[in-house]
């Protein structure tokens, strides 16, 4: 067994085209070697041992040809939805995307016309909107509801907005920003809402390993198996790969598969070899217990942010059950959103994303990442007590 990651070992990334601290000064104005980067999701972590060995298979040998022979990869990916989340997937269910925004791309065009809605369930992971934007197709918002300082769902609310032209509805799952777990419950009457309303349904479950402790996330397919859905997985966030740029969208329905099928052969898709080697490496037994470690650890580390954080009068973070994606309110401070956005960048030096770029309700919030090394995290945490100093 190879040994446990050291999560608070502190890599510097600045200058190795990593785009949240490398770009950090041209869209935040905040400066990588005086700031903190907390905005893009992906972590100041090096993946486990087996994927950056495989990585190491690869260059040894040193032929960067095509790609094929897919029985490993998909093995791989079973035995993960099996033992991991209790799903049985077929290997002829998979396909592989470079990434789920790729991947929501690629059901756009595959489910839906120019002029058609797609609902999104807001504040809710900014990509969609974009993508959904960018190929021509309209956002439907429904915006989610705060009940006892959590992300619920309002479907009786969201009746009033379906007038039959969404043909879409794309769920995230778990949820971000606000690290919701989505109950079976919820996850059922999901499942309801798009029959009822014909919409087909697109679950995004990139953060389904990123689970704290004492939650369970249940796979779309798996709380509602007769509804045909659309899955949405990937090692990348997991693992912190995201740089592969690989991703899964998962089919069990032959109809929604074929359409599907047709989309990504119209538009070439073929797999990359560096993501898939990493993944085929990642969900193994080592990643297992490596995911292990960094769910206690991403614990620890929202915890130490938000026991700072939480004594800013006015200021409130979300309670995290998964991501590692703090969604924090500075909606008490009576400040506008200017105002506290110049405190978090100019004064605390901290690039975190801007609420309302999640869409309807973001406004208000600002997203932080907190995988980083805690003693960064309570660094962070403690500027922007400092910031906002005049409040206490
Ligand atoms: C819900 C969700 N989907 C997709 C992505 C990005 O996917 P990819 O990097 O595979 O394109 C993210 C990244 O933060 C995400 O939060």
């Amino acid at each position: 067994m190879t040994a446990l990651p050291d999560f608070d070992e502190v890599i510097d990334r600045i200058g190795t085209h990593s785009v949240k601290w490398d770009c950090m000064e041209s869209l935040y104005g905040v400066s990588p070697q005086e700031g903190i980067a907390m905005w893009v999701a992906d972590m100041d972590f090096r993946p486990p041992q087996a994927v950056q060995d495989a990585l190491q298979t690869l260059l040894h040998q040193g032929v960067y040809g095509y790609w094929g022979d897919e029985r490993a990869y998909q093995a791989a990916i079973q035995w993960w939805m099996a033992n991991r989340q209790g799903w049985k997937i077929q290997p002829e269910w998979i396909f592989t995307t470079h990434g789920l925004v790729n991947g929501t791309a690629l059901c756009l065009q595959a489910f839906t016309q120019p002029g058609d809605g797609v609902v999104l369930m807001t504040p809710v992971y900014h990509a969609f909107a974009r993508v959904i934007r960018a190929s021509g197709r309209r956002v439907v918002e429904c915006p989610l509801v705060q009940i006892d300082g959590r992300y619920e769902m309002d479907f009786d609310a969201w009746e009033a907005k379906m007038d039959g032209t969404a043909k879409m509805l794309i769920l995230c799952s778990p949820h971000n920003p606000g690290g919701r777990v989505w109950t079976e419950a919820g996850l059922k009457a999901t499942a309801d809402f798009a029959r009822r309303h014909n919409l087909i349904l697109v679950s995004d479950e990139i953060h389904h390993d990123l689970v704290m402790p004492g939650h369970r996330h249940i796979p779309m397919a798996v709380a509602a198996p007769d509804q045909p859905v659309v899955m949405m997985t990937a090692t990348t966030k997991t693992f912190n790969i995201a740089g592969g740029h690989s991703g899964n969208v998962i089919i069990a329905d032959p109809a929604l598969r074929a359409r599907f099928a047709a989309t990504m052969a119209a538009l070439g898709i073929s797999a990359n070899s560096f993501g898939i080697a990493m993944a085929t490496a990642a969900y193994s037994p080592e990643g297992a217990a490596w995911v292990d470690a960094l769910n206690t650890y991403l614990d620890g580390n929202r915890h130490a942010f938000d026991a700072i954080v939480n004594t800013i009068p006015g200021v409130r973070s979300m309670p995290l059950q998964a991501t590692y994606l703090a969604w924090v309110d500075f909606s008490g401070t009576g400040m506008d959103t200017a105002e506290f956005i110049a405190r978090v960048e100019k004064t605390a030096k901290i690039a975190a994303n801007h609420g309302a770029t999640f869409g309807l309700g973001g406004n208000g919030f600002l997203r932080f990442n907190l995988a980083t090394p805690r003693a960064r995290v309570i660094e962070a945490a403690t500027r922007l007590k400092q910031a906002f100093a005049d409040l206490q």
